[in-house]
């Protein structure tokens, strides 16, 4: 009885301290140790991959790291997971053999090549599949039998081909094969069951075909995504059949046709983004009662018709860009009061009438507005500083009218990094009151755009106290005086453009020591933060280019079309950082001077139109970046030099001048005697007109629900300048 206790008490030891024991080991070991064809298959995997792995053919392959296995005493892998380690090579077929594998991901890392044949018929456990982020390719293996999937991630690779559309099996709710290099169709079949899925990423591929009605029984849809793609065709009226959608992105694309009322049945929608398409007809007059809509981006259409009054109801309401389509009516009669949240407003490039909306002062969000390009009337009220957040404001080309008073109001405006009123206030003088460079006043502006407005009178001295200035436009004005060599004591000035004025007098010495162009320190130094929106900029002809940040943008001096005069100073060889030189159509004489040759990161000179004299130095070929170079319509002599960039310049580099011999001009041999019979020249002169302004252009772009900054290219192009779009 009593050895009966004791057995009992050890018994009970036993059991206690033996489950601890088991429970102790159970994270160890698993439920089982791995199996031989588990064990091999993934040393046959990690073989391909540099082995920052702890995987050893000595231990039990359930304890490697990112291995789990399942439960039962068959040690099967049911989890591969190891993403961002730095794994590369092909993913061996071997794998394969993990036949029942539920979860596998490899994202984040280096692998190559194609996927196994086989592998998703082998696996056909697999419930999440997360490849994304490497740098495989080829097209996707047969993949009818993954019934039990419920992620695929195969975004960010270089897969090919079409997506079968038996991958979407009914289980699926997450599916995102973004960013590849899939063509063909969205796959969705009309019988297929997919009302699982909640979540479609196929943007960033070239899939042609059109949107399958079939989309509208994929009744849980939350996000929609096929954007930059060449999808065609209508938005089919079954996309209006998913009540639960909150993301619409199909930007650039080429679809058409109108945007129905049924989108009001979209009632959970947050995000609409459809720009770079071509979209035509007005904006749903109801569009205001999707109340949830926080980004709507219809930019870049053919949209015709008003601003909808309803669109005030949706007060959620961040983002909102319309800008270049054909729309039209008084925008002073919206009220735009209730969009309390709204911070981006772009509605250029359109037909919009009236004074300045009033109702937008009361949007205490705001920090960006672009209204470039319409035919917009009136001033600039007081009320504007209300707008505390406002960084960037943009209303070129429009019929604005007094300068000086919409300076002086906005100079309250104390966080104002942008401000591009170019093409507006005909024939006003160039506002040029003192106060405007208070100690407070403008003081964060990085950006100013002044251009095309015949101001006359001179460049205004209160632009010495902007010290945070970085961008000056002053272009396609008739302002008269000198170029201001004060203009060097602005510590942040890197893009100067004065061209198309009535300027006199010499190139300033002085503006040879401008700090960002000269010194690699002040260069370093310059801000180079993101501006609040991107900046479109057209240099001359060049196509235009959008800049997501300054820093992007090419140091510049801009002075051709003016009446300047002497001969370019041999300190401009200091420039070291700038390139673009533009001196064109002056009257600059002398030789050019060899220092140029210093300015290497050049890629643009040009000094065509003037009166220069002597031979185009040498030592020009250095200049290895250059890639535009213009001496044409002056007096220069002497052969034109070979070699380097030399090589890529065509014959209307040189034209015009009587003197220069070699392969490029006229004169190919420079040993002909001086009493030769003259050449006949080609003397019909470009007209002035064909030398296009150079203007900044400023501009919204919205990067909203892609989690790649993606660039866009509009189809069609907001330019200031006297041309309509
Ligand atoms: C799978 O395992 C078997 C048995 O170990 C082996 O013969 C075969 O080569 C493996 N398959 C692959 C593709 O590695
Ligand atoms: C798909 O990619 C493979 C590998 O890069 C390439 O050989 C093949 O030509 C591509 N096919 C198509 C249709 O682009
Ligand atoms: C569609 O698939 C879901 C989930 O797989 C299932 O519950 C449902 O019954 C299916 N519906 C039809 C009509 O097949
Ligand atoms: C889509 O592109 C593929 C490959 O370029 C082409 O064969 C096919 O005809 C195109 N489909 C449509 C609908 O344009
Ligand atoms: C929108 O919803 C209404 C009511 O639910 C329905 O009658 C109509 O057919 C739907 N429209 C579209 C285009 O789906
Ligand atoms: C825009 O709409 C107009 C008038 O409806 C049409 O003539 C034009 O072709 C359309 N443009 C584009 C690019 O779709
Ligand atoms: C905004 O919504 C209210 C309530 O639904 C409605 O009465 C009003 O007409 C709407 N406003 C506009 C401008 O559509
Ligand atoms: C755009 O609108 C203007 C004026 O309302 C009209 O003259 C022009 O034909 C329209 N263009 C397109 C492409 O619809
Ligand atoms: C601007 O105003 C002038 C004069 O009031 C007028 O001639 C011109 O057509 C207007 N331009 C635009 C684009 O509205
Ligand atoms: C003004 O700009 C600064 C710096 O960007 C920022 O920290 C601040 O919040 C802004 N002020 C307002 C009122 O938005
Ligand atoms: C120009 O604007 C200022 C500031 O708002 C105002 O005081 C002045 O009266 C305006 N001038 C004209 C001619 O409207
Ligand atoms: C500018 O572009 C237009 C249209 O492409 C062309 O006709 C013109 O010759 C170009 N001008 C210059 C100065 O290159």
């Amino acid at each position: 009885m009593k050895e009966n206790k004791e057995t009992a008490k050890r018994t009970q030891f036993l059991l206690f301290w033996g489950q601890w024991f088991v429970l102790m080991l159970l994270p160890c070991f698993g439920t089982s140790a791995c199996d031989k064809v588990n064990s091999d298959s993934l040393l046959s995997l990690a073989l391909q991959a540099p082995l920052n792995l702890n995987w050893s053919s000595s231990t039990d392959c359930c304890l490697w790291e990112g291995i789990t296995c399942g439960p039962g005493d068959q040690g099967h892998v049911v989890r591969l997971w190891l993403p961002r380690r730095g794994l590369t090579g092909v993913i061996n077929p071997s794998i394969t053999n993990l036949t029942h594998l539920t979860h596998l991901n490899l994202s984040h890392n280096s692998f190559l090549g194609s996927l196994p044949e086989d592998l998703f018929s082998s696996l056909s456990s697999l419930q999440v599949i997360d490849l994304s982020f490497n740098r495989l390719i080829g097209r996707l293996p047969p993949s009818n039998k993954i019934s039990q999937l419920q992620v695929l991630n195969l975004s960010s690779n270089f897969f090919n081909g079409t997506i079968p559309s038996s991958i979407l099996v009914p289980s699926v709710s997450i599916f995102n094969v973004s960013n590849n290099s899939f063509s063909g169709s969205i796959p969705i079949d009309n019988g297929s069951n997919h009302t699982s899925l909640t979540f479609l990423d196929l943007s960033y591929n070239k899939l042609n075909d059109t949107i399958p009605p079939g989309i509208g029984l994929c009744s849980k849809l939350q996000v929609f995504r096929a954007g930059f793609n060449s999808l065609s065709g209508s938005l089919p009226d079954e996309i209006f059949n998913l009540a639960d959608l909150r993301q619409l992105s199909l930007p650039v694309n080429s679809l058409t046709g109108p945007i129905n009322d049924g989108i009001m049945n979209l009632t959970n929608l947050q995000i609409l983004e459809i720009f770079s398409n071509q979209f035509s007809g007005p904006i749903p007059s109801q569009i205001g009662s999707l109340s949830r809509l926080e980004n709507l981006l219809l930019h870049v259409n053919n949209l015709t018709g008003p601003l909808p009054l309803s669109l005030a109801n949706s007060t959620k309401l961040s983002a909102l860009n319309l800008r270049v389509n054909n729309l039209t009516g008084d925008l002073s009669s919206f009220n735009f009061s209730p969009l309390q949240r709204l911070t981006t407003l772009d509605l250029g490039n359109n037909y919009f009438t009236g004074e300045f909306p009033k109702s937008l002062y009361s949007c205490k969000s705001l920090t960006a507005i672009r209204l470039t390009e319409n035919q917009l009337t009136g001033q600039i009220s007081p009320e504007i500083v209300a707008l505390e957040s406002l960084a960037f404001l943009s209303i070129s080309t429009n019929n604005m009218t007094n300068a000086t008073g919409a300076l002086r109001i906005l100079k309250g405006c104390k966080n104002l990094t942008s401000l591009i009123l170019s093409n507006n206030f005909p024939f006003e003088p160039v506002p040029d009151d003192k106060s405007l460079g208070d100690l407070d006043g403008f003081q964060s502006l990085r950006v100013f755009s002044l251009g095309g407005c015949q101001f006359t009178g001179q460049v205004p001295t209160w632009l010495a106290k902007l010290k945070n200035l970085q961008v000056l436009d002053l272009s396609f004005n008739l302002i008269t005086g000198s170029v201001p060599g004060w203009l060097a004591s602005l510590p942040n000035l890197f893009y100067i453009d004065l061209s198309n004025n009535l300027l006199q007098g010499g190139f300033p010495n002085d503006l040879c020591g401008m700090p960002v162009l000269t010194s690699k320190e002040a260069s370093d130094n310059v801000d180079r933060s993101y501006l609040e929106l991107p900046v479109f900029v057209k240099p001359n002809n060049a196509t235009d280019q959008q800049y997501n940040q300054l820093s992007n943008l090419p140091p510049a001096i801009y002075l051709s079309n003016n009446s300047l005069n002497g001969s370019i100073p041999i300190e401009i060889g200091r420039l070291k950082f700038i390139h673009v030189l533009d001196l064109s159509h002056n009257k600059f004489s002398g030789s050019i001077p060899d220092q140029i040759s210093n300015l290497t990161n050049l890629e643009k000179l040009d000094l065509s139109y003037n009166n220069l004299s002597g031979e185009i130095p040498v030592s020009l070929k250095g200049l290895h970046f250059l890639s535009s170079f213009s001496v044409a319509y002056n007096d220069l002599q002497g052969l034109v030099p070979s070699g380097g960039q030399f090589d890529t310049f065509t014959i209307s580099s040189f034209e015009g001048n009587p003197g220069l011999c070699g392969p490029l001009t006229p004169k190919r041999s420079c040993h002909q005697s001086p009493q030769s019979p003259p050449q006949v020249l080609e003397v019909t002169r470009r007209s002035k007109t064909q030398t296009i302004l150079i203007a900044l252009v400023f501009g919204i772009f919205f990067g909203i629900g892609f989690g790649i900054g993606f660039s866009m290219d509009d189809k069609k192009i907001p330019i200031i300048g006297w041309r309509r779009k």
